[in-house]
């Protein structure tokens, strides 16, 4: 089976990658000559646990293939993945689909025989009756059919997601169709059967609704977590005392800064967008983007407020800069958020990021980058974790007692136990802990 990826970004190039592995050949494209230059130098553009030694050795077998011709890895397929960008439109919030429609009209003119065209990247309900259309304009003769296939892997465990996948929904009711797509993941499902097919519209519809549940989830124990913070409770108790209840579960039950990265914000924004388009509001989802948006500036806060009330003149450590930990993915970073109100309000912001500090440096202004978390923590009046990377996880605090300005941690992500921390003299704040460090 020939495969083809439009899109050789987190997405397209982490399932291109593991459809080579089950032995499919694969065809990456992208639009971006850098990006294929980079690829076919055996060098990858992101970073993303384990895909540097999985491309290598599907390269070497002869499966995997960069390009940036688009026409001739699509007249060579059998499924061609759309596996472009979905952003926030600029303005309004709804996805923007000219990624997608470019990519339909490219298919379009190269398609030979019949070929599935699968939409993997994120969609609102309906994209895929456009893609058929766009195609079916553009080429009356080719003979296709259009299938959704939503991707629910999770950076920085992109890999074994993909490999492991708890569900793969497939959205066709097209009988040829269906048939290629079990051949495309039967090297899975020969384990365990995780196929699930539905019509193409529930399809793109589940995955919106999949993180919007998630966001909210989120944003849920988010709100408790500032509960318990007045009530004198501890919300890591309460995630695990809720959680053991098989009804609701434990995972995404993490209190922290709020919701980031390069799904949760768009995708709850483009769903608001929908269901308001089509007159039935989707108010919870419309009241987590708000307070998901709120919590960010509240991190600032919260950070001021253990500073004693000011920032101004004062050297802030920020420890991890990426969206979470094991990605280089800085998009809707909650850090992107937090530093410029601390600036603004007359902060000195260093900070020391293993994977984000490049795409940081593009995306903020003034920031003093370190070399690791003791660098930057040198003279600094607070010590900030945004994003829990393992360097972060057993830091050493009695050298930074001796370095800082003075010993006072701010724990967006409750790595530290308290006890722990203020055994080292330190001042603790936590998220839905009580002030101070109870
Ligand atoms: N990143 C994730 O964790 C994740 C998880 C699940 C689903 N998704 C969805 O998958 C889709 C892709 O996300 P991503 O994070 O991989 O995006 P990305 O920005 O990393 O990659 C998109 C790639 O598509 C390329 N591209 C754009 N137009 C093209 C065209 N016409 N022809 C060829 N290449 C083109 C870009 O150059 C880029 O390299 C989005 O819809 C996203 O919502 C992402």
């Amino acid at each position: 089976m020939h495969i083809t990826m439009i899109g050789s970004g987190y997405v397209g190039l982490v399932s291109g990658v593991c459809f080579a592995d089950f032995g499919h050949d694969v065809t990456c494209v992208d639009s971006n000559v850098d990006k294929i230059a980079l690829l076919n130098d055996g060098k990858i553009p992101i970073f993303e646990p384990g895909l540097s030694d999985l491309l290598a050795s599907n390269r070497n077998a002869g499966r995997l293939n960069f390009t940036t011709d688009v026409a001739a890895a699509v007249a060579a397929a059998d499924v061609v993945f759309i596996a472009v960008g979905t952003p926030s439109r600029r303005g309004d919030g709804h996805a923007d689909l000219s990624y997608i429609y470019a990519a339909a009209r490219d298919i379009a003119r190269a398609i030979k025989g019949f070929t599935v065209v699968v939409t993997k990247s994120t969609v609102p309900v309906g994209t895929g009756d456009e893609v058929e259309r766009i195609i079916r304009e553009e080429n009356p003769e080719a003979d296709f059919a259009v299938v959704s296939n939503p991707e629910f892997l999770r950076e920085g465990a992109a890999i074994a997601d993909f490999k492991r996948p708890d569900r793969i929904v497939i959205g066709t009711e097209e009988p040829r169709a269906v048939d290629v797509m079990k051949e495309v993941y039967r090297p899975l499902y020969l384990n365990a059967p995780p196929l699930f097919f539905c019509d193409r519209r529930t399809s793109e519809l589940i995955k919106y609704a999949g993180n919007a549940f998630l966001a909210m989830k989120i944003t849920f124990i988010n709100e408790i977590a500032d509960l318990c913070e007045r009530v004198g409770a501890d919300v890591q108790k309460v995630s695990k005392g809720i959680g053991l209840d098989k009804r609701i579960g434990d995972k995404f039950l993490h209190a922290g800064p709020g919701y980031g990265g390069s799904c949760f914000p768009k995708d709850t924004l483009a769903l608001v967008k929908t269901a308001q388009d089509v007159g039935s509001p989707v108010r919870l989802i419309e009241t987590t983007v708000a307070v998901n948006d709120d919590r960010k500036q509240s991190m600032a806060r919260k950070v001021i407020t253990a500073c004693g009330g000011s920032v101004n003149g004062k050297k802030i450590a920020v420890l991890g800069l990426t969206f979470k930990p094991n990605t280089d993915d800085m998009r809707d970073a909650p850090s992107l958020a937090i530093i410029p109100v601390l600036q603004e309000n007359g902060a000195i912001v260093h900070a020391y990021d293993p994977e984000g500090m490049e795409a940081a440096g593009t995306m903020l202004s003034d920031v003093v980058f370190g070399r690791d978390a003791y660098h930057v923590a040198e003279g600094a009046a607070a010590l900030v974790l945004v994003t829990e990377w393992d360097a972060f996880r057993a830091l050493d605090f009695r050298r930074l007692e001796t370095i800082m300005e003075q010993p006072l941690l701010i724990d967006l992500r409750n790595v530290y136990p308290v006890e722990e921390v203020a055994r080292h003299g330190f001042a603790y704040h936590g998220i839905g802990r009580s002030p101070g460090g109870r």
